[in-house]
């Protein structure tokens, strides 16, 4: 084991300039490479990719949307290798699609009965891919290796933990609860120690439909129904009679098939006369999303298992913490949507170190991710705060719960949200990714935006609402970053020591009250979004606890594209209290937070995107000398007619006509052959 220092980093280039230009900008001295771009072939015999919006068999191509990504080192012989630096596999979630540049003119009859060509070509656009790459002079992928593999929403799941079996996952797929179809909406990941990947689903609530009259049918078949209609409204899924209720209409794909069930599925409607246990229509399909899920690149045939112990919510992330040898490990997540809730999960079953080498790596995934005890956060204005546990039968997750009676620990994971509002967890500014200073165990959190954050609303650790012109909202506009110290800074902790990082703002904003980090020209940023602290040695050969900040932006777009921080941050309670007074529409409310040191230089900006694109996944080679970088939805706003990027394209130089802009893998490498950012 590596010892590490705080501070033992210093940022080694010079920051690089916000940016409107459609192209991805790196400081001098770096060097940018494409690696994997949508619709590229991971098979053999799959074609080039025209990128006209003909191209088919996603099933063996890069799908859309890139986001969480990580790297494991690969030996010769196919095996995890810890220092493997210049062979590997890349795991990357593709979370949603640009939906108008799949098609050669758009998608057909939005609104309508789509097309089954098209709809196919969509869900095996969503998913994971595993790629095996090497390096050589510059990296690129294998086309052809065996590992290659696309995890679609078509790719059969198994599930694991509490609730494999329960009642409430029944369909007429899976009648006995144990297995299910596909991942969707896999936004941010997790790198677990075992050399297995976690991807997470986020948004996966807005690709089913559910009819008017579903309620009543639901509620007709008994207390069960009832319950399952105030779930199916806390995590947002109202009926609609809108004829585009179900992301891109999957659903309508005619005639129904009857026999696969790929596209009815995303119809949750309970059907007239259908079993009231959900065997025979897919009223509980949704029940089989939003959960953490393990997959083993290693092995291309091994089954996806969904990890019911960790909670269903928005998962943005999935973070382990510290291992350390007889200690429980920590899982950290946050449930990205308004006013939602931290949590973190810590397994029954101490580390072991020996399990990192094992070979049956799901198994040892069983071991850590099936039993355990989820906990969800509670911050008090004082900069302390609690870990309180989702467990049956504590506290008020009882059948006497009056706003949901829980019945059972299953009924408590699947309804993770109910749980956490019965003990009064606090509602954050939308938690997305989390990550782990490997020199202190601190666990950090990006709280991107929250358009309803309100001055009356305001508390320590979300203390900001108020105007960033030219938007006339009110809200925190620009987000920022948690952090948190475990007590005794163990993984088993039950209470917790927080304070501010950094807030995001423009450098021209008010610095009293809402550039409260004093950021300037040089690392000003909004919207923070993905978050991950390096692997790299430096050239002593210790960890430097680089953080990484990546942003999704919808509030400083005037200004600038989606760009990517580094820091060398330092901890939690090293600045101190700070006065905030909120204002808007004629009223205030100040509030007292906490708040880390001015990061000053050593917060940087390292990347701005191209336009109209999201910075997402992130990760690095052992030795820290490759940084792998996910450019999401670039010219996201256009489409076939109007081609608002034609990023990556153009990124060795200008194209001649626009081109439809891809999703992309990119690498980073520094001319000098250091490690990136020192
Ligand atoms: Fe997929 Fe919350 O970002
Ligand atoms: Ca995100
Ligand atoms: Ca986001
Ligand atoms: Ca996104």
């Amino acid at each position: 084991t590596t010892s590490v220092t705080v501070g033992a980093a210093s940022l080694g280039f010079t920051a690089v300039a916000k940016s409107l230009a459609d192209v991805v900008a790196v400081p001098s001295g770096y060097a940018v490479t494409v690696l994997y771009r949508l619709g590229d072939p991971i098979g053999s015999g799959v074609g080039a990719y025209v990128n006209d919006g003909t191209d088919a068999t996603f099933s063996k191509r890069a799908g859309d949307h890139h986001d969480g990504m990580s790297y494991f080192g690969m030996s010769a012989t196919g095996t995890p290798d810890a220092n493997g630096n210049t062979r590997g596999l890349l795991v990357l979630n593709h979370e949603n699609i640009t939906q108008a540049y799949l098609h050669p003119n758009g998608p057909t009859n939005s609104g309508g009965v789509r097309p089954e060509a098209e709809a196919l070509k969509e869900m095996e656009c969503h998913g994971v891919s595993v790629i095996e790459i090497n390096r050589a002079a510059a990296w690129s992928y294998t086309t052809a290796s065996s590992f290659n593999r696309r995890i679609t929403p078509l790719t059969p799941m198994s599930f694991s933990g509490p609730v494999r079996g329960a009642d409430s996952l029944k369909t007429r797929y899976s009648p006995d609860a144990t297995t299910g179809r596909g991942t969707i909406n896999n936004c941010a990941n997790g790198t677990m120690p075992w050399n297995t990947y976690l991807t997470n689903e986020e948004n996966w609530v807005g690709y089913f439909r559910r009819e008017v009259g579903d309620a009543a049918r639901r509620a007709a078949t008994g207390p069960a129904g009832v319950k399952a209609n105030t779930s199916l409204t806390r995590y947002g899924k109202t009926e609609s009679s809108s004829s585009t209720a179900g992301n891109y209409g999957w659903w309508s794909v005619t005639p129904a098939d009857t026999t696969s069930t790929i596209y009815s599925r995303w119809n949750i409607t309970a059907q007239a006369g259908a079993p009231a246990d959900g065997t025979g229509d897919f009223r509980n399909e949704i029940f089989q999303y939003g959960w953490v899920v393990e997959i083993d690149p290693f092995d291309a045939n091994s089954t996806p298992r969904k990890r019911t112990a960790l909670g269903r919510m928005n998962h943005e992330g999935c973070q382990i913490g510290r291992t350390i040898a007889g200690v429980k490990p920590a899982f950290y997540m946050g449930d990205d949507a308004q006013n939602e809730y931290i949590y973190k999960f810590v397994s029954a079953t101490p580390w072991s170190g020996s399990d990192a080498t094992a070979a049956n790596r799901l198994a040892i995934g069983d071991k850590y991710l099936d039993t355990g005890t989820l906990y969800v956060a509670k911050f008090a204005a004082d900069g302390t705060g609690q870990w309180l546990p989702l467990t049956y039968n504590v506290g008020p997750l009882t059948s006497a719960n009056a706003a949901y009676p829980f019945s059972s620990q299953v009924d408590v994971l699947i309804n993770t949200r109910l749980a956490a509002d019965a003990l009064g967890a606090t509602r954050m500014d939308r938690p997305e990714w989390t990550a782990v200073n490997p020199a202190t165990g601190e666990m950090y959190c990006t709280l991107t935006n929250n358009a309803s954050r309100t001055v009356a609303t305001v508390d320590a650790p979300n203390p900001r609402a108020y105007v960033d012109a030219p938007s006339t909202s009110v809200g925190n506009r620009n987000g920022h970053i948690i952090r948190l110290r475990e007590s005794g800074d163990t993984s088993e902790a039950s209470t917790f020591a927080w304070d501010i990082y950094a807030f995001g703002a423009g450098s021209d904003l008010d610095p009293t009250n809402i550039n409260l980090s004093g950021l300037d020209a040089t690392n000003d940023f909004s919207s923070p979004d993905g978050l991950w602290f390096g692997l790299p040695s430096n050239a002593s050969g210790t960890i430097a606890p680089v953080m990484w900040i990546e942003t999704d932006d919808g509030a400083y777009t005037d200004v600038t594209n989606c760009m990517l921080l580094a820091s060398v941050p330092g901890i939690v309670g090293d600045g101190g209290t700070r006065s905030v007074t909120s204002s808007a529409g004629g009223v205030s409310n100040t509030v007292t937070t906490r708040i880390g040191k001015a990061p000053g230089a050593a917060l940087r900006r390292f990347l701005v995107g191209p336009k109209e694109c999201e910075i997402t996944g992130i990760h690095t080679t052992p030795d820290g000398r490759s940084l792998f970088v996910n450019i999401q939805h670039p010219g996201e706003n256009g489409g076939p007619t109007n081609i608002t990027s034609s990023w990556p394209a153009n990124q060795t130089g200008t194209v001649t006509a626009p081109s439809r802009p891809r999703s992309s893998t990119i690498v980073i490498t520094k001319n000098d052959g250091g490690v990136v950012g020192l």
